[in-house]
């Protein structure tokens, strides 16, 4: 199993009920690689104090929220560069067209980020990273869901071309809560400012609460659960029981909204109480969390020599370069 992250910045209630949640369950379940995405982060966030300042919350965020490397290997991806030499192979099999008619490029664009050759060919960086470790599974939100499909045409191509089944071919896994919606009710996301995130606190934490948008029905009035951003959200931290208690209290009338917004708040506070603490104690220890990274690259970066001695064998080439 295998999955990343971009170091985009402070990680999101979508993050986690979208991505990190499902990753930390798994471990749980078999033989799991997670890293940091910083090669991908490049093409976007091209400030080197940004980058390291962003590489160490995701990291802090991710072991703080569970992820155990005793479990779970967890490493920067720029530790292990043979992803990149990977990206060569597979770029001579690549087709253009598949290639452009990728919809995160063409969204990249439309939002104003240049459209450099890194960035047209994130793809093939990606497939990379599945490919050197010949994973088996990969969970990953359904924005990725055409990469990965990508990743699978790759694979079988390779293979074939050079008639040796270096690669198995990777299964996607999508996580549970496919689209958590932002404060505006729009999909929670940082590019849209609407996001809570997970380690916000005090005045902070409150104030996004409090200024999740609703409509305007009088508080004696009922109102449909279905259509409230707020219960939406409410409901991610609640059990069966307490959402059919509380949709019954929508439905009767008589409960504002800010009641529930006071409700939500109670709940980020004490599902995240204990990661909090973990991720304060963590951020005092640096050394700590660079020894996991590297002792997490260590075990990866064997892992994808091995695969490269077999492409390079494959089409040709000795199996390791002269050192
Ligand atoms: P953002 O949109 O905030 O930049 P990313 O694109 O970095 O978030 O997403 C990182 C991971 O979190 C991906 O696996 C993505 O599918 C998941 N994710 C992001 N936002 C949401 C959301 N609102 N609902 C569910 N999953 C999400
Ligand atoms: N592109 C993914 C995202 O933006 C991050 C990522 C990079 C990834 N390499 C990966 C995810 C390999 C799964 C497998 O969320």
């Amino acid at each position: 199993m295998l999955s990343g992250v971009q170091p985009s910045g402070k990680l999101h209630l979508g993050n986690y009920f979208g991505a990190v949640h499902q990753h930390i369950e798994l471990q749980e379940q078999g033989n799991a690689f997670y890293f940091i995405a910083d090669y991908h982060a490049l093409t976007t966030l091209q400030d080197a104090s940004k980058l390291r300042e962003n590489v160490r919350d995701v990291a802090l965020d991710y072991l703080a929220l569970g992820l155990d490397p005793d479990k779970a290997v967890f490493f920067r991806q720029s530790d292990v560069p043979e992803v990149c030499e990977l990206t060569w192979f597979l770029s001579v099999v690549a087709p253009m067209g598949m290639l452009q008619k990728a919809v995160s490029f063409k969204e990249k664009i439309e939002k104003g980020i240049d459209a450099s050759v890194g960035l047209f060919s994130y793809p093939l960086l990606m497939a990379a990273d599945i490919l050197a470790y010949r994973s088996h599974l990969v969970p990953v939100g359904k924005d990725q869901v055409q990469h990965l499909e990508m990743t699978r045409d790759l694979a079988e191509k390779f293979n074939r071309v050079f008639q040796k089944e270096v690669f198995p071919i990777p299964e996607y896994r999508l996580s549970r809560e496919a689209k958590v919606s932002g404060i505006d009710g729009q999909k929670m996301s940082k590019s849209y400012g609407n996001t809570i995130e997970i380690f916000a606190e005090g005045k902070a934490l409150k104030k996004v609460v409090m200024s999740i948008v609703t409509d305007s029905t009088a508080v004696a009035d009922a109102k449909d659960p279905d259509k409230c951003n707020v219960y939406a959200l409410w409901s991610l931290f609640a059990d069966e029981a307490a959402k059919a208690q509380m949709r019954q209290r929508y439905l009767a009338g008589g409960l504002g909204y800010g009641e529930v917004k006071k409700g939500l708040l109670t709940s980020i506070e004490s599902y995240f109480e204990a990661a909090r603490d973990r991720r304060r104690r963590l951020a005092s220890h640096p050394s700590e969390v660079e020894e996991v990274l590297r002792s997490g690259a260590v075990k990866a970066r064997a892992e994808a020599k091995m695969t490269l001695e077999l492409v390079r064998e494959a089409v040709g080439m000795r199996g390791s370069p002269i050192a």
